[in-house]
């Protein structure tokens, strides 16, 4: 398994800064900051955010800059997973190793919980200070930010990516629908995860800024697939989250198209592409690889 370079460490700053930003917020209703903290706090592995520290450090941004960014990124990314589980939507039972949001609390609350954590996510880029507001652009960066992260986690991004796949549940779907649809529910907020961070650097120009959305939209394609992957491969236990629930629910994976073996071909093959997108830049971008190279090697 690839070793993640400062990924532990990364893994602490993430969880500090998300910790004193629910600490920071008044308690109205104990329950409801319990569900948060408990959606987001509790497991996960945190890769969009070592994501967009990676990117930050490639490019040479201000990293407290990229804190907002990747506190932000985590927000949106907790929420969608307390409503995916959902009886309405996946009705799973088990996340990050802990029963889900709805089961340890109630529906309500877990909806509620998303909710939260998705406005946290706009109030933490709205109200930080950041060090690289461009003096020459007519928006201020918090607003830039915003709209990139409203675009990869609303209708056009991950809502839209998990209405598709609602719609396309108990039926079969040509390659190039479940193409859009993985790009939409997971591919695009991993590519705001490194987009977000180079809008925090002068140094990107318009065409890194392409080659980087470039190696984003591959390695977030390759991330749904080997997700898809490892619900069929892993173990519950390995995986924290329920194995076998894409086929028990009848979901079009890119195992269930392309068998087993296809999949995985499909993986590769988009970890090579990233990497030649990445030979592209005039950066240090050995993380980045590292990063693309863990994704599709990656058994949980
Ligand atoms: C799971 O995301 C859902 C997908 C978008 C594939 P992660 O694999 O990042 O889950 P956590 O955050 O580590 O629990
Ligand atoms: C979820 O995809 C992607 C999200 C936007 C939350 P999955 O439904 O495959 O995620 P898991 O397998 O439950 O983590
Ligand atoms: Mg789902
Ligand atoms: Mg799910
Ligand atoms: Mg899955």
């Amino acid at each position: 398994m690839t070793t993640l370079i400062s990924y532990a460490h990364y893994q602490l700053r993430i969880n500090d800064f998300l910790a004193t930003k629910l600490q920071e917020l008044s308690i109205n209703d104990p329950t409801l900051i319990e569900a948060m903290r408990y959606g987001l706090l509790i497991g996960g592995k945190r890769m969009r955010p070592y994501l967009a520290y990676i990117t930050g450090e490639a490019v040479s941004a201000d990293l407290n800059d990229i804190d907002a960014v990747a506190g932000a990124l985590e927000c949106i990314h907790a929420y969608s997973l307390l409503h995916d589980d959902l009886p309405a939507m996946d009705d799973d039972d088990l996340r990050r190793g802990k029963p889900t949001c709805h089961k340890a609390f109630d529906e309500a609350t877990a909806i509620l919980a998303g909710d939260a954590l998705q406005t946290l996510a706009f109030d933490i880029l709205a109200n930080h200070t950041f060090s690289s507001n461009q003096i020459s652009s007519q928006m201020p960066i918090q607003v830039k930010l915003i709209q990139q992260l409203v675009r990869a986690s609303g209708y056009q991004g991950m809502c839209g990516g998990q209405a598709l796949d609602l719609a396309a549940t108990g039926k079969t779907i040509p390659l190039s629908e479940l193409e859009v649809l993985h790009s939409l529910k997971t591919g695009a907020l991993l590519e705001a995860s490194v987009l977000m961070p180079a809008m925090c650097s002068a140094e990107v120009t318009s065409d890194y800024k392409k080659v980087l959305s470039e190696y984003a939209q591959l390695i977030g394609l390759a991330y749904q697939v080997q997700d898809d992957i490892i619900d069929l491969t892993s173990t519950e236990e390995e995986l924290g989250k329920p194995v076998g629930s894409d086929i028990a629910a009848n979901k079009s994976t890119y195992p269930a198209l392309l068998g087993l073996q296809g999949a995985q071909d499909k993986a590769e093959n988009l970890l090579q592409q990233a990497l030649q997108a990445l030979s592209r830049l005039p950066y240090n971008t050995q993380s980045l690889a590292d990063f693309a190279t863990f994704i599709v090697k990656r058994s949980h």
